[in-house]
C-alpha cells in the first residue's frame, strides 16, 4: 500500500505561494496540509481562513486542515466556507469532543481527531467509530522541522488494532518529523496519510521528494 502524501504549507515559501501551489498541483501529493495555530493551544501563531481560501481557488487537491486551536467548535462553518475538506481538531482542545465531531460531519467535511505525543490512543476508543481519521502527532505541535518521536510507532500499532477491532475505515495520519528514512516503516505499519513539511520544502527539488514519498510501499 502506498500512502497519501500531504505536504504541510507551514514550511512553504509564502513570498512565492502561487508557484508553490502550482508545484504541488503538478506533484504526486493528493492532499495539502494546513497547520492553523492560535498562540494559545500551541506556542505559535500561523495562518487562518484567508490562506486556505486563497489556496482553495488555486488547487483541486484535498485540503486537510489541522486545527491547533482552543474551542475549535467556534469556527467549523468558517473553515468549511474557506474550503476545508478534512477538518481535524485536537482531543486535548475539546471538552465535548463527540459534539464537535458531529458538527464537523453536519458541515459536510471529513472529520479527524489529533492526539499529542503524551495522549494515549486508547482514550479514543469510544469516539473511534465516528472518525474518518486519527492524526497521531509525532512531534509536539507548534513548529515544523522537529525530530520524530520514536514512541509514535507503538501508538500506530495500538491504533491499528483498535481500528480492526471496531471495524471502522478510519485513516491514520502521522504528522511531524516525517522524512525519507522513516516514511517506509510508517507505511508498512499501516499509516494512510503522511504529513511532510520540512522534508518537502527544504529539499532542492520538492516535487521529486513528494514523488519518492508517494512511491514508497
Ligand atoms: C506541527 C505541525 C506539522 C508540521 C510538520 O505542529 O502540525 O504539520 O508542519 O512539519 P515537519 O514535517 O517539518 O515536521
Ligand atoms: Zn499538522
Amino acid at each position: 500500500m502506498t500512502a497519501i502524501i500531504a505536504p504541510s504549507l507551514l514550511s512553504a515559501n509564502f513570498a512565492t505561494l502561487h508557484s508553490e501551489i502550482t508545484m504541488l498541483n503538478q506533484s504526486d501529493a493528493s492532499w495539502l496540509h494546513f497547520d492553523v495555530m492560535d498562540g494559545v493551544f500551541v506556542p505559535n501563531i500561523s495562518f487562518g481562513f484567508e490562506i486556505i481560501k486563497t489556496v482553495r481557488a488555486l488547487s483541486e487537491k484535498t485540503l486537510d486542515v489541522h486545527l491547533m486551536i482552543v474551542q475549535p467548535e467556534r469556527y467549523i462553518t468558517r473553515f468549511k466556507q474557506a474550503g476545508a475538506d478534512v477538518l481535524t481538531v485536537h482531543y486535548e482542545a475539546c471538552d465535548h469532543l463527540h459534539r464537535v465531531v458531529e458538527e464537523i460531519k453536519e458541515a459536510n467535511m471529513k472529520v479527524g481527531v489529533a492526539i499529542n505525543p503524551h495522549t494515549p490512543v486508547h482514550l479514543l476508543e469510544d469516539i473511534l467509530p465516528e472518525l474518518d481519521m486519527v492524526l497521531i502527532m509525532s512531534v509536539n505541535p507548534g513548529f515544523g522541522g522537529q525530530k520524530f518521536i520514536e514512541n509514535t510507532y507503538n501508538k500506530i500499532l495500538k491504533l491499528q488494532e483498535m481500528i480492526l477491532e471496531c471495524g471502522s475505515n478510519t485513516l491514520i495520519e502521522v504528522d511531524g518529523g516525517v522524512n525519507l528514512s522513516n516514511a517506509g516503516e510508517l507505511i508498512s505499519l499501516g499509516v494512510d496519510v503522511l504529513v511532510a513539511g520540512n522534508t518537502v520544502f527544504s529539499a532542492p527539488n520538492p516535487k521529486e521528494v513528494i514523488h519518492q514519498l508517494a512511491s514508497l510501499k
